[in-house]
């Protein structure tokens, strides 16, 4: 079994990433600029934001932060979202999700400029993806593939079961796998909650990818020997072992699953790393385009 490494592979990147920036930088360019928006107090939505803003000036974007309080309006945070779409100096827009349940997601991602939508959620973007043309790939999803693509794997003529339907990783990464990229040419399973039998489906499958939000969902007895094993679940659960009280445990039994899979991305350290990864390679493409223009 191999390690699908996410912080070699997003160490990799980042520095690239990094280099790009400090080019653009010394030859008298503005930084590129990520602007993330937080609704609320959810805890798990705080420790994404933040590392996403940590990782802008470890790369040297210039990031901002805007915090409300989970009152905020719909229409408040669409104005908000207009403004910052007509500002000229910000390249990206991110709005952390789940939003309360009084504000439409669909109204504030169709709000935000395709042109900034870093986290590809705009239907123009999803619209491109699925199309195949150049645009702003979810950014779980284009880090999984940039993952696999780091090790060389050849996943032509794979079957892979992707476990969840989500707008923003079950359902493009159904998607990028079944294009005819490599990676890529999957024939590709969606399962879902009203899939009959997925464990059956899951031990035909050369890869899985789980990403339905249920710890240890995906057993070591659903799994072939050999399969790759994508895991996209952050669930936090109760610890008296940790300062913070709480762990991180990921949708698949990685014990046991890791001793049948021939590549194992593992909880922390694994997809979560390369979703931000993929963020600050979304910003960089949508500031190349920007100061371009
Ligand atoms: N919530 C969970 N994943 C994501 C993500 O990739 N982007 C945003 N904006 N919110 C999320």
């Amino acid at each position: 079994m191999q390690l699908l490494d996410g912080k070699l592979v997003s160490q990799h990147i980042k520095g690239e990433i990094a280099n790009q920036v400090k080019a653009f930088v010394t030859s008298g360019k503005r930084a590129p600029h990520l602007v993330a928006i937080l609704v609320g107090e959810d805890p798990a939505s705080q420790a994404y934001v933040s590392s996403k803003v940590k990782t802008c000036a470890e790369l040297g974007f210039q990031s901002t932060l805007i915090r409300y309080e989970s009152s905020l309006s719909e229409a408040e945070l669409l104005r908000k979202i207009h403004a910052i779409n007509l500002d000229p100096t910000v390249d990206g827009i991110l709005v952390q999700l789940p939003l309360p349940k009084h504000i439409s997601e669909n109204n504030v991602i169709e709000a935000i400029k395709p042109e900034k939508d870093v986290d590809g959620f705009h239907p123009v973007n999803q619209g491109k993806m699925m199309l195949g043309l150049p645009t702003f790939i979810p950014a779980t999803p284009y880090g999984i593939m940039l993952m696999i693509e780091h090790y060389g794997i050849t996943t032509s003529g794979m079957h892979c079961v992707v476990i969840g339907r989500s707008n923003i990783v079950g359902t493009p990464m159904s998607i990028l796998l079944s294009r005819n990229t490599e990676p890529g040419n999957c024939t590709v399973t969606l399962c879902h909650s009203k899939t009959k039998d997925i464990k059956g489906l899951c031990l035909q499958a050369d890869i899985i990818v789980a990403a339905i939000g249920k710890p240890k969902f995906v057993t070591a007895d659903m799994v072939k020997d050999g399969a790759i094993i994508v895991d996209v679940g952050i669930n936090r659960m109760h610890s008296e072992e940790t300062k913070s009280g709480f762990r991180l445990v990921g949708d698949v039994d990685f014990e046991n699953v890791s001793a049948k899979a021939s590549y194992i991305t593992p909880v922390p350290g694994g997809v979560g790393l390369m979703t931000i990864c993929a963020l600050m390679k979304n910003t960089l493409l949508a500031y190349m385009a920007n100061i371009a223009r």
